[in-house]
């Protein structure tokens, strides 16, 4: 399986035809090694509203004929207001098989808005975690979200194979609370750090984190990378 990490908490990957994008935040993005003109996807997964994850998705989901998965208050904000046809509403502990494999929505401890041209915030429901079942193996995208104990209910329910967890502090957990994440929670086989280093808020060094993890791999991917599987 092809699977790719391109910049904050953007993966990328491609399973049974499929070709998927999960919150793609590439215009604004310095860290972004994607042209969002030239990202070809048959479906978008977001984790919440933010701008930072949310991102080209209006753009990409036109161009490409794309479906969207989000929560239920995020895909009506794309169908009612912002013109994407296919959209694809979910919500909180509610999975799905699509062609490419299973989605289940997952808690998050975090918040979810966008604020439009005029200053008028959208609230867009809940922030979340993914599960996501592709091609044998069980990816954990935390989305934003603080430290829960609650993460390992969630791997114990889902062994997890990579765990995209984030670790840039300020919005979201730090170095400390998401090696603890790691360590004491999900203890996936590989963990890839995101959610640093884009914006001076969140500035961190992943080999920092990566001293601190004492369970599985710890695989610090540069935008466009792909996770090295066995
Ligand atoms: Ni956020
Ligand atoms: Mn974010």
């Amino acid at each position: 399986m092809k699977l790719s990490f391109h910049g904050q908490s953007t993966i990328y990957f491609e399973a049974n035809g499929k070709k998927v994008i999960v919150d793609p935040f590439i215009s604004g993005n310095e860290l972004s090694d994607l042209n969002p003109e030239d990202v070809e996807v048959d479906y978008i997964v977001l984790t919440h509203g933010h701008g930072d994850h949310f991102g080209d998705t209006v753009d990409i989901a036109k161009k490409n004929n794309a479906t969207v998965v989000g929560l239920a208050e995020v895909a009506d904000y794309l169908s009612t207001s912002q013109g994407v046809e296919n959209v694809h509403p979910m919500n909180i502990g509610g999975k799905w098989e699509f062609e490419f494999g299973s989605v289940k929505y997952v808690q998050a401890f975090h918040s979810s808005s966008l604020t439009n041209e005029d200053g008028i915030p959208a609230y867009l429901g809940a922030s979340t975690g993914l599960i996501l079942e592709i091609d044998g193996k069980t990816i954990y995208h935390c989305g934003d979200t603080g430290l829960f104990s609650d993460m390992k209910l969630i791997a114990d329910r889902h062994p997890v194979d990579v765990c995209f967890v984030p670790i840039g502090d300020n919005f979201t957990m730090g170095i400390d609370d998401a090696s603890y994440a790691i360590n004491e929670f999900i203890q996936p086989k590989i963990t890839v750090p995101i959610h640093y280093n884009t914006f001076p808020y969140i500035e961190q060094d992943p080999e920092e984190f990566k001293k601190l993890v004492n369970k599985g791999e710890v695989q610090i991917l540069k935008p466009g990378e792909e996770v090295k599987f066995d």
